[in-house]
């Protein structure tokens, strides 16, 4: 275990530089690694510079498995608001990442045991690889909204008010947002051999301090990124305190 190792960097755009550079680096050094995306606006920047180094030949990403992160319940397969849509539109189709190289969550049948089977699935695979994270404004990691514990499993979930609030703007209103969801739990999260952690915008700059500098508590899953290994917090300026800024 090592304290998070927070970058700072200008803006968004030199976030998303960084961030592909340390994902390239990584997926370089372990060809093979299960990857876990996150949906969501922060990781967008990122995931177009991975498309612009995999065009130049820096970065090649066909040996990865992917293991998606979270996923709504309650709405159809094809509907636009399937956070595995997201994922194939923003990362899959642009890095050219085969169907059989993605692991799907469950979203039907019996789910205690479907998310069991996830989690012995990521098992078999030696365990995440790389997760690249986003934080949720409560600390949410994925979906594991607080509070969560550090022993959570992959799992069914009900979002939080705020989580219903905060997804409202990619669908259009809280209304549109489901109510429940599927989330990769905290023990496979934290037991990744790589984290990279992002946070953008002054929105964030009040969660991302508390889940780096507070005490580490399931209110604030994030916060138990402090005690994980090998964890990469990459925020730009907005989002990390004026104090700390170096
Ligand atoms: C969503 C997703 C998370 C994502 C987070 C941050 O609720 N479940 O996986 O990381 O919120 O999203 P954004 O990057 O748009 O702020």
């Amino acid at each position: 275990m090592g304290r998070p190792n927070v970058v700072v960097v200008e803006d968004p755009r030199e976030l998303g530089r960084a961030g592909a550079e340390w994902v390239a680096r990584r997926v370089a050094g372990t060809p093979e690694a299960s990857v876990v995306v996150p949906t969501g606006e922060t990781p967008l920047n990122l995931y177009r510079e991975l498309a612009t180094l995999r065009d130049q030949g820096r970065f090649d990403p066909s040996m990865i498995t992917v293991c998606q992160l979270d996923e709504y319940l309650g709405i159809g397969l094809d509907d636009r608001r399937r956070l595995f849509g997201w994922m194939q539109r923003t990362f899959l189709e642009p890095l050219r990442i085969a169907d059989e190289r993605v692991v799907r969550l469950p979203v039907s049948g019996d789910l205690d045991v479907a998310c069991a089977a996830y989690d012995r699935e990521l098992e078999g695979r030696g365990g995440v690889g790389i997760a690249i994270l986003g934080i949720g404004a409560n600390g949410h990691l994925g979906f594991n909204e607080p509070p969560s514990d550090r022993s959570a499993p992959t799992r069914r979930v009900q979002l939080s008010r705020s989580s219903v609030e905060a997804n409202a703007r990619y669908w259009g209103s809280p209304d549109d947002v489901p109510r429940s969801a599927v989330t990769i739990g905290m023990a496979p999260l934290l037991a990744a051999r790589s984290i990279l952690l992002l946070a953008s915008g002054a929105g964030k700059q009040t969660i991302v301090t508390r889940a780096m500098q507070g005490p580490i508590v399931p209110d604030v899953p994030a916060s138990y990124l402090q005690e994980a290994d090998d964890v990469t917090v990459l925020v730009d300026r907005a989002a990390w305190p004026e104090g700390d800024r170096t």
